[in-house]
């Protein structure tokens, strides 16, 4: 941090909030909120002669409350810059008789109550987002009394404990007497690969956790039962543990290493911890899952191994810029394998935990990567747009609006029917999912390489023959298509007769596709994309399921079974999915008969030609 303070070419705003982003890759205005601080950062010296003078005391956030700090303060010693902010909420004011002492004792002059806070703007060619991650809040797994036995406490507490910069300079003591505690239990996973209990929240303060696994948590407590052991020989220490995950590089040595110290693994996460109230000391109850045998434990301090859940904020940078999550609540990027740090959203990147839970190391190496991969636009002279892009025909635009209001990126500007303003594309911003022209009632929008006439042609090619014995399959292309691939290259047996068609999105299959291809005589049809939460083009399959239900419903008025409709969500891993897939959907090709089918194409012969 200290490097990037003072590095030339590198602006840090510290202490302020991003309050809107607007643009496209290459063009993005930014407008930032600077807060006041109240102290003059060039003028302050850190002296710390008004921390002294300040009455003011309030929990240390960066020492996780275990100690406490004035409400003029440093945030933590390696802050940049290295100078002193007055919490405005804790400050008792400018009002000499209520208070002002620190601007008193300050010979520099630098505290001013009377600044305010400053917005800055400035633009921007490519954004990496690098929020980070918050822990996960045990308080609500009862069982474990964080909070109500002063000595379980979280491994963030621990951090600070053991730490030479922390309130016990590194000397640690349990918080009941501040004696060195001998025996200590780590529990792993809390918060973490937790499936949802019915009757609870899976997600939240007041959860019982998450269902992916944080990542970290396993190596930091060999971490830290090293540590103890190179400070204190003696302790005895025991970590419960559903599985160990040592992957990475030197991690399974750490391990062994931990273990062969003296360090006890045993598999069973504890069911309940209650206190001694005469020694304060904790039992712990738990399955050994490897004997089958209950036991009850006891230790002086327990160390709950938090997991890790997105930052509070999330979803405010999310809407800065229209960005998706993925079920867990991190951003999803644009594709797992090929573009690991790019997010759907041109000319936004991704670096940390912010994508996913990940240790110094992979959040070092991902960050380097987002800064190339942002260099490689910045180096352009112009940016290169990718083909597959919206263009809205004006003759044919009435305009209505439907394709601005359905638009996962905003990239439709117009279509406004009260002021006559023709809907137009900016196709910087343009993903090219088809979301918008699958909506258009007026066929007014062409998506460049995906056009209507195009995948008319495919639906005419793929049922040219016998059509009452296909099944045709509209797969996107980033997941549903993976999918089907692997089914392929996995060499899963299924029945031959599906055509699939390919489109960037779910989004882009217009109901016109679907009724067209019942009306050519398809036995058939299933629509398929990514997961909830999967769409690489943010929402716009949600879309998609809203559509589908409308023309099932649609279908039934006419008279053709709705269940000849099918939507499935297959992601890129799920090929035996796929597989299976076809083989219900075989099941009920047969059950169509060729006068149903027949009967189709005609209650359908009356509607508008595609
Ligand atoms: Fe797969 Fe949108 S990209 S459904």
């Amino acid at each position: 941090m200290m490097d990037v303070g003072r590095h030339p070419k590198i602006n840090l705003m510290t202490y302020s909030q991003v309050e809107s982003i607007s643009g496209y890759v290459g063009n993005f205005s930014v407008r930032v909120r600077k807060k006041t601080r109240y102290v003059d950062e060039d003028a302050c010296t850190a002296c710390g002669d008004c921390a002294v003078a300040c009455p003011v005391t309030a929990p240390d956030e960066f020492q996780g409350g275990l100690s406490t700090r004035k409400a003029i303060y440093i945030p933590f010693p390696q802050a940049v810059p290295s100078a002193y902010l007055i919490n405005a909420d804790e400050c008792l004011g400018n009002n000499p008789i209520a208070c002002g002492k620190c601007r008193d004792v300050c010979d520099k002059d630098c505290i001013d109550f009377d600044t305010q806070d400053e917005v800055v703007e400035f633009d921007a060619g490519t954004v990496i987002v690098a929020t980070g991650l918050d822990i996960f809040d045990p308080t609500g797994l009862s069982e474990y009394g964080y909070t109500r036995y002063e000595n379980v406490i979280t491994s963030l507490e621990f951090e600070r404990l053991i730490s030479s910069s922390g309130p016990t300079e590194g000397h640690f003591v349990r918080p009941t007497d501040l004696q060195r505690p001998q025996r200590i239990g780590f529990i792993q996973c809390v918060g973490s690969r937790t499936l949802p209990t019915p009757g609870f929240p899976s997600q939240g303060a007041n959860g019982r956790g998450h269902p992916y696994c944080s990542n970290i948590c396993c190596m930091n407590t060999v971490k830290d039962s090293l540590l103890l052991l190179d400070h204190y020989p003696d302790t005895d220490i025991t970590v419960y543990y559903t599985d160990v995950r040592a992957f990475g590089k030197g991690f399974e040595d750490l391990y062994r290493r931990s273990k062969e110290s003296g360090v006890k693994y045993m598999r069973g996460l504890p069911g309940q911890i209650l206190e001694d109230p005469a020694t304060r000391n904790l039992r712990l109850m738990v399955e050994n899952t490897m004997t089958g045998e209950l036991e009850t434990n006891e230790h002086e301090m327990i160390v709950l191994s938090l997991g890790l859940v997105p930052p509070e904020d999330q979803d405010l940078v999310k809407q800065l810029l229209t960005l998706s999550t993925t079920e867990d609540g991190f951003f999803l990027e644009s594709h797992p394998k090929l573009k690991p740090v790019d997010a759907p959203t041109r000319g936004v990147f991704f670096a940390g935990c912010a994508e996913a839970p990940k240790d110094v190391k992979d959040s070092v190496t991902q960050a380097s990567a987002a800064a190339a991969r942002a260099q490689i636009i910045l180096n352009q002279p112009t940016i290169q747009l990718e083909p597959v892009v919206a263009w809205v025909d004006p003759e044919l635009c009435t305009p209505c609006g439907r394709c601005v209001r359905v638009c996962p990126f905003h990239a439709i500007t117009g279509g406004d029917a009260k002021q006559k303003i023709k809907a137009t594309v900016i196709e910087a911003m343009c993903q090219g999912c088809g979301t918008c022209a699958a909506e258009c009632n007026f066929s007014a929008i062409t998506i460049r390489h995906f056009t209507d006439q195009q995948i008319i042609a495919q639906i005419d090619a793929a049922l040219a023959h016998h059509p009452h014995q296909k099944i045709l399959a509209f797969a996107c292309n980033w997941c549903s298509y993976a999918g089907a691939d692997l089914a392929g290259v996995s060499r899963l047996q299924y029945p031959p007769n599906a055509r699939v068609i390919h489109t960037m999105c779910s989004g882009r299959v217009d109901p016109d596709f679907v009724l067209y291809s019942f009306q050519k005589g398809a036995a058939v049809v299933l629509v398929s994309g990514c997961h909830f939460g999967d769409c690489h083009y943010i929402d716009a399959n949600h879309h998609t399921a809203k559509r589908i239900e409308r023309l099932r419903s649609q279908l039934e008025r006419k008279g053709v079974r709705p269940e000849r409709l099918h939507l499935e969500w297959v992601s890129a891993a799920e090929g035996q999915k796929w597989a299976q897939l076809m083989r219900e959907l075989e099941e009920l090709r047969q059950s169509v008969t060729l006068e149903e089918v027949q009967d189709t194409t005609e209650l359908l012969r009356s509607r508008r030609k595609v």
